[in-house]
């Protein structure tokens, strides 16, 4: 009975997993989703703890203190890291959760690898590949999440040596012949082979992200979030559990449609990311010289604001600066101001904005600022010939000229906001460093375009005040 009581929980949280995923496609209903997806997995994880019991010996699961205990570590530690969290510092702590899964999965392949070389291993092949697949994916997946983390932080430099691709290769080669010889047996003890697998998979996972440029982390983020998937999908082949199955195998298909778009809306591909060291020494060296024509031309805050106060439409681009400087309540502030003086306002928002997918939207939606006024590039692009003032605040590569005019050009063929198509663009930076690709920005050398240095909460502070200032 228990047991039955038990699928139809697993049924039903496989199916908030479903809704919880379809939900969090937009953000007027992501909260929603996750919480939805939350409950679904609370259930799965009570349900275990409480129904299942054992096909072989019919108990049900002791340790009951352990487990507990185990839960409330990770439920405080989960919940205080997520409040704190920076928006800025959300793809290092995915990065760090998804390398927990990693870890999780590997540890469930070592535990049940134990459980299975106590007896003889003839017969057990299928079993043992389950394991062993599992093993190498979340080992992988651990390392090289631990490894993005550090270098999201700070802490771990890009790092590549010559020959690199090819070393990984034939580690890579080296991992499966063993693993071959881990299940098919005849070799050598089965367990020095299994550990041997083991500790290359984890030097595999290190190797494989160090030499990734820095600014392309989330991309690789996403990809071994859906090796996590994958590995947590083999374990809930080798339990029998649907649950795990089916989360696993959601997650591991969200992971590779996520990379998918990433990868596509930087118009590269995954091979590039992987092996293009991309963005690696993007953090932005100023622009001393130019090589474009023509002048800087700055522009004052009260001379924005005159521009902006008097326009009938203003749209407005933001970038990853808006999130490094906070400014998403005052960007709020003057969206606001300037309706209430007529003006029409919307937001350009670009697909690769910030450094994570959705950045923009989900730093919006923190200050509140209305789902139906953020609009998706292919929808705004249009719009900006009958737009008075563009206002990029912190934004760069997204609009980039050369990624259409310079075929040289590492961002060439990524879509941008066409934002030299309206009247007047004003661009808020600190200075003329370059943004995450580490090139020059010759929209900033435009005649229509005039530059309101400083950081962004600080410039659209002012220029809030100016605004009111003119009554
Ligand atoms: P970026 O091109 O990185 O430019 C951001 C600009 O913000 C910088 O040039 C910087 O100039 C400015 N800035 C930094 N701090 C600021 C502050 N406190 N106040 C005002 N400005 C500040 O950003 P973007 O245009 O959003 O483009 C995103 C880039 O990241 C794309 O190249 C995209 O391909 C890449 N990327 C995105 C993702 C996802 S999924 N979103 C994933 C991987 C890579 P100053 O230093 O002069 O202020």
């Amino acid at each position: 009975m228990t047991t039955h009581i038990l699928q139809i929980i697993y049924l039903i949280a496989s199916v908030t997993f479903i809704i919880g995923l379809k939900f969090l496609g937009n953000p007027a209903t992501a909260r929603k989703g996750n919480l939805i997806a939350a409950f679904g997995m609370g259930i799965a994880i009570f349900g275990t703890i409480f129904l299942y019991t054992s096909p072989e010996s019919g108990q049900h699961l002791h340790n009951l203190a352990f487990i507990f205990g185990a839960l409330i570590v990770g439920t405080v530690l989960g919940f205080i890291a997520a409040k704190k969290v920076q928006m800025t510092a959300m793809p290092e702590m995915v990065s760090l959760f998804n390398g927990m899964g990693g870890a999780c999965a590997m540890l469930i392949s070592i535990i049940e690898f134990q459980h299975l070389s106590d007896g003889s291993l003839v017969g057990l092949e299928s079993k043992l590949f389950i394991i062993i697949v599992g093993m190498i994916i979340g080992s992988i997946s651990f390392s090289g999440s631990m490894i993005a983390w550090g270098k999201l932080s700070g802490n771990v430099k890009d790092k590549s040596f010559g020959k690199q691709q090819l070393i990984n290769v034939g580690l890579l080669l080296v991992i499966l012949v063993l693993a071959y010889f881990t299940i098919m047996g005849g070799v050598m003890d089965a367990s020095t082979l299994f550990y041997a697998v083991l500790t290359l998979s984890l030097l595999y996972g290190i190797l494989f992200v160090l030499p990734i440029g820095g600014a392309d982390m989330p991309v690789v983020i996403s990809l071994l979030n859906s090796f996590t998937g994958v590995a947590a999908a083999c374990g809930g082949f080798l339990y029998d559990n649907k649950v795990m199955l089916v989360g696993g195998i959601l997650v591991g298909s969200a992971g590779t449609l996520l990379t998918i778009v990433m990868c596509k809306a930087m118009n590269r591909s995954l091979l590039n990311v992987l092996i293009g060291n991309f963005g690696g020494g993007a953090t932005g060296d100023a622009a001393t010289s130019s090589s474009f024509e023509g002048s800087i031309k700055e522009v004052s805050a009260s001379d924005a604001a005159i521009l902006m106060r008097y326009a009938k439409k203003v749209i407005i681009v933001p970038g990853y600066g808006l999130a490094v400087a906070q400014a998403q309540h005052v960007v709020h502030d003057l969206e606001l101001l300037l309706e209430s003086e007529g003006v029409e306002v919307k937001y350009a928002i670009h697909p690769v904005a910030g450094r994570m997918p959705g950045h923009m939207n989900v730093l919006l939606a923190e200050s509140n600022v209305s789902y139906d006024k953020l609009v998706e590039m292919e929808e705004i692009n249009p719009e900006f010939n009958t737009t008075d003032v563009v206002l990029v605040v912190g934004a760069n590569d997204v609009v980039n000229p050369a990624a259409k005019t310079d075929p040289n050009s590492p961002i060439y063929g990524m879509p941008i906001l066409d934002v030299e198509n309206a009247a007047n663009v004003i661009v808020n930076k600190r200075s003329m460093k370059a943004g995450y690709a580490g090139i020059e920005n010759e929209l900033f050398y435009k005649p229509k375009t005039s530059m309101l240095f400083g950081d962004a909460k600080k410039a659209l502070t002012e220029l809030v005040s100016e605004i009111k200032a003119l009554g």
